[in-house]
C-alpha cells in the first residue's frame, strides 16, 4: 500500500439477506474489526417474502458506526467506503419523501410467478436472455417492480409522472448514506434487474417496456470501483467517500482475486452462489446458468457464468427457527457427522422453488427416505449434503457450458467453516475445496474495490498477493459411494419438482 495511507483502514459493508455487516480492513486484506446485526424478514403469504428497508438502512448505519466505537478506528483513519448487498432484492420509493412505497421484495420472493409464466407463454424467454444473460423467472427485479408499480395504490401514476425511484439495496444505501445527493447502481448490481443489456451497457428499452418500468425510475450506472459520494455529515461526521460497490456475489469473486477467466469460487450464504469469470465473453449458458457482469473494475468488464442457488444457509435457519431441531447453525456440522452416511435421506430444500439448474419456481422442499430409525441427525445431515449437492450440479453445469473440467474450488460464506459440509463437497465433486482465511470474502472484495479506487491498494497484482488459503479440504470417498448418493439427490429432486406435483 502507498505511503499516504499508513496506519489508515478501508471500512466495507455486506448489506446480505440475513444480516447486515460493517467491517474494517487492513492493507493485508484482513478484516481488523467487525460489527454485525440480523435482518428481520416476513413472510406475509407462502412464497412471499419481505424485509424493512428503513430498517435495513438503520441497521447498517448502526453497525457502521459500532465497528467504530469498538476498534477505536475512526473515521479519520478510513480512507474510503465499499458496499456489497444482496442483490435482485427491490426497493421503490417516493423521490420527495424519500420513503418507501412498500417493504423491500426479496430477492427469494415467489409472488411474481404467474407473471414470469404469462411472459413465458407469450415467448419473452429469449428476449431477456440475449440482452441480459438471465432465466426469465421472479428471482430478478423486474417483476418485482412491475409488481409494486401494479398493486400498490397510486403507484403507477406517480411512476408516470417521474415522482418514484427503483433501486436494488445497494442503491437504496447509497441514496440515503449520501443525504439523497446520488442515485446510482453498479454494473454489477444492475446485471441482475433484468432490465440492463450487458453488451451495451444501458437500460434496456425494449425490457422496460416488457416489465412496464418507466426510464425515469432507474437509477445512474456507475463501475463498481469508483466515486459514489460522501456519507452525510448529518449521519455521521468526516466520514470519507464511498468508492466500492458490488452485488455481494461479484464482491466476494473479486475477493477471491478471481480476476482472470476460468477462475471459480463459490459462497455459501442465505443461498449458494458459484461464478465463474469468463472475461470478455459472455457465455450462452445450455445447462441452465446465467451469466452476468462478473468484474466492473480497472477499467474493464468481465463476464461471469453462475449458479445461483436459493437456499444454503437458509435451510439451517429453518431447522432452527421453523422446525426446531436444533438450537444453533454451530451444532449442524456435529450432527451431522454424527452418524456414517445419510441414511438414504435427502431433502430438497426448494423454499423459494429452485434456482439453477432447475429454474422451478414452483418447485416445493421435500425431505424424503425416512425410516423409523431417522433422527434429528438424520434430517440435518440431509440439510447439509444438500448444499454441497446443489453445488455440485452447478459445478457440473459449468464445466459443461466452458467445456473444461474445474480443478479446484475456492469457497467462502457462513458453511465454508463447516468442516462437515467442506469434506463431502470435496468427495462429491472429487476435487480439493480450498477454504479462505476469512469467510467474509464478500466484505473483503468490497474493500478492495473502494480501495484501488483512491489508490490504497496499488493494483490487481497486490491484491492477488493478499489472498491467503487456510485449508484445503481433499476427495476420499469411493466413486460408488458417490454414485449412489448423487442418485438419491437426482431422484430427490425429481419428486420436488412441479411437474411431479
Ligand atoms: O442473489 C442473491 C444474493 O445476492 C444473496 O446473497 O449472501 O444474502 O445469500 P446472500
Amino acid at each position: 500500500a502507498s505511503f499516504n495511507f499508513g496506519g489508515s483502514y478501508i471500512m466495507a459493508f455486506d448489506c446480505g439477506t440475513t444480516s447486515v455487516l460493517a467491517t474494517i480492513v487492513d492493507e493485508y486484506g484482513c478484516i481488523v474489526a467487525q460489527a454485525r446485526r440480523g435482518v428481520k424478514t416476513s413472510f406475509p403469504r407462502p412464497g412471499w417474502i419481505e424485509q424493512d428497508p428503513m430498517e435495513v438502512l438503520a441497521s447498517q448505519i448502526g453497525v457502521m458506526m459500532e465497528v467504530q466505537f469498538k476498534s477505536g478506528i475512526h473515521s479519520d483513519r478510513i480512507a474510503a467506503i465499499g458496499i456489497s448487498n444482496q442483490r435482485e432484492t427491490t426497493v421503490v420509493w417516493d423521490r420527495i419523501s424519500g420513503q418507501p412505497i412498500y417493504n423491500a421484495i426479496v430477492w427469494q420472493c415467489r409472488r411474481t410467478a404467474p407473471l414470469i409464466d404469462e411472459l413465458v407463454e407469450r415467448g419473452a424467454e429469449e428476449l431477456v436472455r440475449s440482452r441480459t444473460g438471465l432465466t426469465l423467472d421472479p428471482y430478478f427485479s423486474a417483476s418485482k417492480v412491475q409488481w409494486i408499480l401494479d398493486n400498490v395504490d397510486g403507484a403507477r401514476e406517480s411512476a408516470a409522472a417521474g415522482d418514484l425511484m427503483f433501486g436494488t439495496i445497494d442503491t437504496w444505501l447509497i441514496y440515503n448514506l449520501t443525504g439523497s445527493q446520488v442515485f446510482a447502481t453498479d454494473y454489477t448490481n444492475a446485471s441482475r434487474t433484468a432490465l440492463f443489456n450487458i453488451h451495451t451497457l444501458d437500460w434496456d428499452d425494449d425490457l422496460l417496456a416488457l416489465f412496464d418500468v418507466p426510464r425515469s425510475m432507474m437509477p445512474e450506472v456507475r463501475w463498481s470501483s469508483g466515486d459514489y459520494g460522501r456519507v452525510a455529515s448529518d449521519i455521521m461526521t468526516n466520514m470519507p467517500p464511498i468508492m466500492g460497490v458490488a452485488g455481494d456475489q461479484q464482491a466476494s469473486l473479486f475477493g477471491h482475486c478471481c480476476f482472470h477467466p476460468g477462475q471459480t469460487k463459490n459462497t455459501y450464504g442465505t443461498g449458494c452462489f458459484m461464478l465463474m469469470n469468463t472475461g470478455d465473453e459472455v457465455v450462452e449458458s445450455k445447462n441452465g446458468l446465467v451469466s452476468t457482469i462478473g468484474v466492473a473494475a480497472d477499467g474493464k468488464i468481465s463476464y461471469a457464468l453462475e449458479g445461483s442457488i436459493f437456499a444454503a444457509g437458509s435451510t439451517m435457519n429453518w431447522l432452527r427457527n421453523n422446525m426446531g431441531i436444533i438450537s444453533s447453525v454451530s451444532e449442524s456440522a456435529q450432527l451431522a457427522a454424527s452418524i456414517s452416511d445419510n441414511e438414504g435421506c435427502y431433502f430438497v430444500p426448494a423454499f423459494a422453488g429452485l434456482g439453477a439448474p432447475w429454474w422451478d419456481p414452483h418447485a416445493r422442499g421435500i425431505v424424503c427416505g425416512l425410516t423409523g430409525a431417522s433422527s434429528r441427525a438424520t434430517i440435518v445431515r440431509a440439510a447439509c449434503e444438500s448444499m454441497a449437492y446443489q453445488s455440485y450440479d452447478v459445478l457440473r453445469a459449468m464445466e459443461q457450458d466452458v467445456g473444461l473440467s474445474i480443478e479446484r474450488l475456492s469457497v467462502d460464506g457462513g458453511a465454508s467453516r463447516n468442516e462437515f459440509i467442506m469434506q463431502f463437497q470435496a468427495d462429491l465433486l472429487d476435487i480439493p475445496v480450498l477454504q479462505c482465511e476469512t469467510v467474509e470474502t464478500t466484505a473483503i472484495g468490497a474493500a478492495y474495490l473502494a480501495g484501488l479506487a483512491v489508490g490504497y491498494w496499488e493494483d490487481l497484482e497486490e491484491l492477488e498477493q493478499n489472498a491467503q488459503i487456510v485449508r484445503t479440504f481433499l476427495p476420499y470417498m469411493s466413486a460408488e459411494r458417490r454414485e449412489q448418493n448423487l442418485a438419491g439427490w437426482r431422484d430427490a429432486v425429481k419428486r420436488s419438482l412441479s411437474t411431479a406435483q
